[in-house]
């Protein structure tokens, strides 16, 4: 396990996820009904900005630091700033005094309610207990040190029923995209009313697409594909962007999304051929 989060947080594929995920959480809080929340692959939970980690690559500044500096991020993202400004009480307009970038279990337990219920997991052992460190004791939190593919099997369906699963792979393995297929297929069978928002990196566009619609074939629940890349994405060899698969998303995320996927796309797309879309897998039965 080489992959550490640490080098990548807030970069533009942490930016169109958590937007995302806010978003989902915000729908599922509409019922008052309490909800499961299952993170298979949460990472440490908070990522110091000032670490020789975050500073190596940089990418924080061409994702949420590009966010930041166009005054209109408040308006147009309310709540993945809301959320910044929670974790950075000194935060500025234009992005000065962004010292912490929340991850997705800091995103997720701050949703709670009582009766609400959160699981992460996290196969990293330092990570695992830096992720425990970071999101404190809380009674509605279990923080499994596991792998979180056989958590889809092993802890699903949870309890309460209703809720959302984020599956965020490392994708460092070879067979990471089979793995996760066979995962998600288990996961849903044994939880077929929950959503499941599966990030996923785009580097060629074709190939992407081909295990989108193979596994689309094999779901029986509607699915859509957000997706926002930062150059066309035609060289396999780099990241040219990045998705979330929605199964059984929220009725007509697709419109609460486009605005915010506009504004992203003017943030953060760095060359011709770039761009968003919103794609329809799998209709609504
Ligand atoms: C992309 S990061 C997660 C980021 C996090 N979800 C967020 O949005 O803040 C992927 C994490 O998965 C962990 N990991 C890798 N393989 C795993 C597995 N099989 N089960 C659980 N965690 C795994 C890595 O150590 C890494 O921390």
């Amino acid at each position: 396990m080489n992959y550490r989060h640490a080098f990548h947080a807030g970069n533009v594929g942490d930016v169109l996820k958590h937007v995302v995920l806010l978003e989902l959480l915000h729908a599922l809080h509409r019922k008052p009904n309490p909800v499961h929340l299952l993170d298979t692959h949460a990472g440490l939970g908070i990522y110091d900005l000032a670490s020789d980690e975050a500073q190596r690559g940089g990418e924080y500044r061409l994702g949420v630091g590009a966010v930041l500096a166009d005054p209109a991020a408040g308006r147009m993202l309310p709540r993945y700033l809301a959320a910044l400004q929670a974790l950075n009480p000194e935060l500025a307009p234009g992005g000065a005094g962004l010292q912490r970038y929340p991850g997705s279990p800091w995103l997720l337990k701050q949703s709670l309610r009582e009766g609400d219920r959160l699981t992460l997991c996290e196969l990293h052992p330092q990570d695992a207990e830096t992720l425990k460190k970071n999101i404190g004791r809380d009674p509605r939190v279990a923080v499994h040190h596991r792998d979180g593919f056989a958590a889809l099997k092993a802890l699903l369906p949870p309890s309460p029923r209703r809720g959302l699963a984020l599956i965020d792979p490392a994708y460092e393995a070879k067979d990471e995209f089979t793995v996760l297929t066979k995962a998600v297929l288990a996961g849903l069978q044994r939880w077929p009313v929950g959503q499941f928002a599966i990030w996923y990196p785009i580097k060629e566009q074709k190939t992407v697409d081909a295990w989108k619609v193979d596994l689309a074939k094999q779901v029986q629940a509607e699915t859509i594909a957000v997706e926002l890349t930062i150059r066309a994405a035609k060289e396999a060899r780099q990241m040219n962007g990045s998705g979330l698969l929605l199964i059984n998303p929220p009725w007509q995320i697709d419109q609460t999304l486009r605005p915010m996927l506009d504004f992203m796309k003017s943030r953060l797309v760095r060359e011709a051929g770039g761009g968003v879309r919103i794609q329809t897998l799998v209709k609504a039965g």
